[in-house]
Parts: C-alpha cells; structure tokens; sequence
C-alpha cells in the first residue's frame, strides 16, 4: 500500500531529538544523546534539556563557555534550519525552549489525514517481542486476576503491533505438572497447601471412574469443570486408594502412556473452551503454548546449567543459587520432578533461542514477581540475557495490583467463589443497553435503532467500560471494580469516551461538506499552491492547543510501550477529549468561515480517538 512506501520519521520528539543531536554534534566532540521533552506551555512546546548535564562534564575542562546558560544558546543557534521550528529562546540554567511552527503542525496532520494513522506509529528499537498473557490453568476457573492481565496483555501487544513489532502472543497456559502458581483470588484449600498435588492425575483418575465411556461421551460427561475439579479433590484428600491412583496417573501421563494422555488431551480441550468464551467476547488473539510445550526441553536446559555448574543439591533438591535471595531457585524437586520454575527458565531459553524474541514480556499479578526475577537471574548467570538490563535481548515482568471488591478485599462473589467472568462480562452488557435504551427513550430516538445496532453499542460500551476502568490505572496500583464508577457517563470513563467521539463524528456528519474530499485535498501539494482547500489553520489557541496534542500521539504510544503503562495511553485520550471539547466550545465549527480547517481538525481527533480505542481492545461508536 502507499503508505507503507511512505517513509516513517517517528514521533515529534524522535524528529526534534534528531535536531538537536546534529546540533550538539557539531559542537561537542564526545556523543551527547539529546534530551528532549513536551514541556509546559508557558515556556513553549518542547525543551532540550542538554546544557546543564553537558557544562557539569565540561567542568575542570579548558572551554569557550563561561556557563549553562552559554551552551544552551550554542545549542539553539546550532540547530540546523528546519520548517519545523517557530523560534526557540534560552532561559536560566540553558533550557532551549522550542516553539514549532504553525504551518508544520498543520502540514503534520494534513500527512496522516491523507496518508492513515500509520504515519504516525512510532518507531521502537525492536522487530520480535513475546507478550505472554491471559495464561490461565486448566480445570482451574479463570479469575479476576487473568482478566487483568488479559486486558492489559492485549494492550501491550496491540500497541507493540502498531509500532510495527511482530508480537508473539502467548497463553501459558497451567496444563502440566503440578500448577504450583498461586493465586491471590482463590483462598482455602486450593491455595498453596494444594501446591503439590498431583492435579492432573487426580482430574484423569476420576474421569475414569465416574465416565468409564469417557472417550465417547463427549464434553457433557464431565459439564462444568469446575464442580468436576471440587469434586475430583474431595474424593483426593478423604480416599487413600484413590489418591494413591491418581498419584500413579501422573507417573503415567508423564510417561506417555496413551491411555492417559488421551484424557489429559480431553480435560484440556474442554477448558480450552471456556477460556476462548472470554477471548471471544473480548476479541483478544491468543496462541496458546502451555506449560506441556515445554516439557520435553526441560532436561537439555538443565543440562546446560549443570555443564556450566550451576546446578547445586540442597536438600534432596537441584538448586540454583541467585545472589540477593536467601532461597535458592529449585530446578528439580526432592522427587526427581520439574516445577513451575524448571518450565518457565526452558520456555525463557525457547523464546531467545529458538524464536529470537528481542523482548519477553510476563504479565501476571505482582505476587509472582520474585518468581520471575530469580529466573531471570539465572538466564543471566548462564549468559541467555545480556548483563544490562536494558540490553537486548530484554525480559520484562508487568506485576499488576490487585481487582478488590466494594469491601475493600480482592473481589470474589458472595459465595467467596472467584468470580465467573463471562457472567462479569454480561452483567456490564446488561446494565450499559438498559441506560442506553433509557438515554435513548429521553431523548425520543429509540425508534432510530434497530435491535442489533443496539446490541452491539450495548456490547462496545458495556465491555469498553470494563477494560477501561482495567486500564486507566497504574497497573502496579489495586483498583476497586464497581460497575456504577465504569458504567458513568461523566468523568474518565470509557463511556464518556465512547460518546465523545459519537458527538465528534456527528459533527462531521451535520456539515454538508463532504470530509473525504477535503482530506483528500489535504495534500502538501495543494498547500503549495496555496488553493486554501483541505488546510488547516491554527489560528485560535484552542485550535493550536488541539493541534500539538494531536501530534503528540505518537511519543505516548512511545511511552507506553517502552515503560509498558497502558494508563498513559489513556490519560492522553482524556485529555485530547476535554481538549476537543475546549476547542469546540471556542470555535464554531458548522457554518464559520473556517468550516473546512475546523472539520479537518474534527477529523483527526475522531481518527486518533479511534486508534487509541483500537490499542485499548476498545471498539468505538459512531452514534449515541
Ligand atoms: N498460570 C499462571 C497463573 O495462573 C501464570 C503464568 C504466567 N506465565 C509464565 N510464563 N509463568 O498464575
């Protein structure tokens, strides 16, 4: 496509950096990276901030400048001609602060009206990234806690695939081995006393016991795993025989035996069910590489470790030594077999050896964190990842807070259950087409509506509302869920989101100009010759104002990526929401002499709203 032919020049911020570097080049002889922010519109639009880092190295050294405040005008009057900067002036201590040109800010956007929001996709420093996510356990229901992380899974990828990463999502799912992981939102028996259970061979051997004809019987035989799961351990903790069975089963399952694999196959496949309802619903993409995957790679890994000697006994167990923690990482237990640990160090090695990820990427709630750390030391020890941190190839571990519940304690149903998702998921659906249809009712358009444009606004709204409210937060921070907070339609919500950007394109839809002509027209071409058409003009602040939070969208999606915080990307959309309504409250857009410059301008504030909904899992509306 063409615009793919288009070369991409990064964010403001990249092609501002890449000024002042050509600046501070020709000034100082050791390499300065340029230090280049958004700054407060009191002092202009954006500032370099090099000169006091720079006169603080220069000190004791023979030089022309008698203070900061020199070398910032050295870098200012460097800066090479650009139609990109207005002016620039030095204050204080050297900050160069930089005012960009009107007539470039226009000419910016102008470019991504014609050429599509890919233009404006920043450019990261990797091609190949690993976001492991969602990665429930089977039999197990899929909590809270999943939900989160497949939320905000989903937004990292989706934000790395826009930056022209190739993301491999990953569901690592529990289906081997003992599921030591614990989860904060499920408590009592199945927490971590449960921890060494032979869980599979438990769930197989009743399988054989209450549905001898298993393997005709279909899903129904077992119905709702979890009761079956609940069912399997009681009989697992009072009957010996039983437990001895299924003790023995998990021998036989790891040692193939078809028999067992068949029904270890059978009991994933009906919990693979129950997760894609949530994808589906959703609409996230996963590809599931379970703990299982793994398996058979454990035994080479170890290997390579105990060549290296990194492998010690304690305690009847192999163990690796991390400096900093006073337990070792356990690689092999007292019973000869592989844990959660032994799995996710070979999965780490899979992932940079064999399918050359530059950058792996865990999210799973905080609680795990020391977990992922040891065994990112250890990859370090044996020389997979670089010394340096922020070295390629790099690990990362999103720790994400906890979901509370109106009493202030991580969220479960009244039961204390977990709880169900897909029933979270319609309950938000359920409430958002009831205001609806009542918003609809008030203002006499509900005839408007057919049932399926109802259905699927009730549906866009209701499951926006809730991965909103997910990912508006700190993801570190606990948040408390409360449909009435996500289900406003005031404030930072997605609701009011969702309708500010409905109001945006009924503004388009009220004009009689037809906006594809005018953003066709759009082109520097016809800028040059001067036809007026398909212009924008920056003239009132509000309109500037507008203008540069517009094209700041690409170095927040930066930012984002980089520091991997959705919440940033959503503070950003909030504000280019409220900075619209400043705009629109300012300037007539319908029937003003500007129509057309105005319209652009609500043009690409309905298209980068919709590309930030889009990276959000968010599926935007068109009409309220
Ligand atoms: N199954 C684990 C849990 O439910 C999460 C797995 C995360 N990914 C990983 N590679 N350890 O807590």
């Amino acid at each position: 496509t063409t615009s793919r032919n288009i070369k991409r020049v990064g964010s403001v911020k990249q092609q501002l950096s890449r000024l002042v570097k050509e600046s501070l080049e020709s000034l100082f002889p050791d390499e300065v990276q340029p230090i280049v922010a958004a700054c407060q519109a009191k002092f202009g639009d954006y500032q370099c901030n090099n000169a006091m880092v720079i006169w603080s190295q220069l000190k004791g050294k023979a030089t022309q400048f008698k203070n900061p405040n020199s070398i910032g005008q050295a870098i200012a009057k460097n800066l090479p001609e650009s139609e990109m900067i207005e002016s620039t002036s030095v204050a204080g201590p050297g900050f160069v602060n930089i005012e960009l040109s009107n007539k470039w800010i226009s000419k910016h956007i102008q470019n991504m009206l014609v050429n599509g929001i890919e233009q404006w996709a920043p450019i990261l420093s990797i091609s190949r990234a690993v976001v492991d996510f969602s990665s429930p356990n089977i039999a197990k229901e899929m909590h809270v806690g999943h939900l989160r992380s497949t939320i905000i899974g989903d937004t990292l990828a989706r934000m790395l695939e826009f930056s022209n990463v190739e993301v491999l999502r990953r569901n690592h799912v529990g289906d081997w081995g003992t599921q030591e992981s614990i989860s904060p939102y499920i408590k009592g028996p199945d927490r971590p006393c449960f921890v060494k259970q032979p869980v599979f061979g438990m769930l197989i051997e009743y399988l054989f016991e209450q549905f001898p004809n298993w393997e005709d019987a279909g899903d129904q035989a077992i119905g709702d795993l979890q009761a079956f799961y609940k069912a399997s351990k009681k009989k697992f903790d009072d009957d010996p025989d039983f437990k001895a069975r299924a003790q023995q089963a998990v021998v036989k399952l790891q040692s193939g035996e078809g028999k067992y694999r068949h029904a270890w196959q059978k009991i994933c496949e009906i919990s693979r069910k129950e997760f894609d309802l949530v994808y589906q619903r959703l609409n996230v993409q996963l590809e599931e590489k379970g703990e299982s995957f793994y398996n058979p790679y454990i035994r080479g890994v170890l290997e390579e470790f105990e060549r290296n000697n990194l492998i010690k006994e304690s305690e009847g167990a192999r163990v690796v030594e991390i400096d900093g923690y006073d337990i070792p990482l356990i690689v092999v237990k007292k019973d000869g077999g592989y844990n959660y640990a032994s799995t996710d160090l070979t999965c780490l090695w899979y992932r940079i050896k064999e399918e050359k990820a530059e950058w792996i990427i865990y999210v799973t709630d905080v609680g795990q964190q020391q977990h992922f750390h040891m065994f990112f030391s250890a990859a370090r020890l044996i020389g997979w990842l670089p010394a340096s941190k922020d070295a390629y190839p790099k690990v990362s571990h999103v720790g994400l807070g906890l979901v509370l519940g109106s009493d202030g304690k991580r969220f479960r149903t009244r039961s204390s259950e977990v709880v169900r998702l897909v029933e979270l998921l319609d309950e938000a659906k359920d409430r958002s087409r009831a205001e609806l249809i009542k918003r609809l009712e008030d203002n006499g358009k509900i005839t408007d509506w057919t049932d399926a444009e109802l259905e699927s606004t009730a549906e866009a709204v209701g499951y926006g509302a809730i991965k909103y409210a997910d990912l508006k937060n700190n993801r570190l921070t606990n948040y408390t869920f409360s449909f009435d907070q996500m289900l406003n339609d005031k404030g930072n919500t997605a609701v009011y989101l969702l309708y500010a950007h409905a109001r945006i394109c009924s503004i388009i839809n009220k004009s009689s100009k037809d906006i594809e002509e005018l953003k066709k027209a759009s082109t520097c071409m016809s800028w040059k010759i001067n036809t007026g058409i398909g212009k924008i003009v920056l003239d009132h602040v509000d309109e500037r104002a507008l203008g540069l939070h517009l094209i700041q969208f690409a170095e927040i999606v930066e930012e984002a990526c980089s520091n991997l915080l959705p919440n940033v990307l959503c503070e950003y959309l909030y504000n280019l929401s409220e900075m619209f309504t400043g705009f629109y409250t300012s300037c007539q857009v319908i029937g003003s002499e500007q129509e057309e410059s105005r319209l652009l301008l609500c043009e690409a504030t309905a298209i980068v709203m919709t590309k930030c909904f889009h990276l959000l899992g968010i599926t935007p509306v068109y009409r309220i």
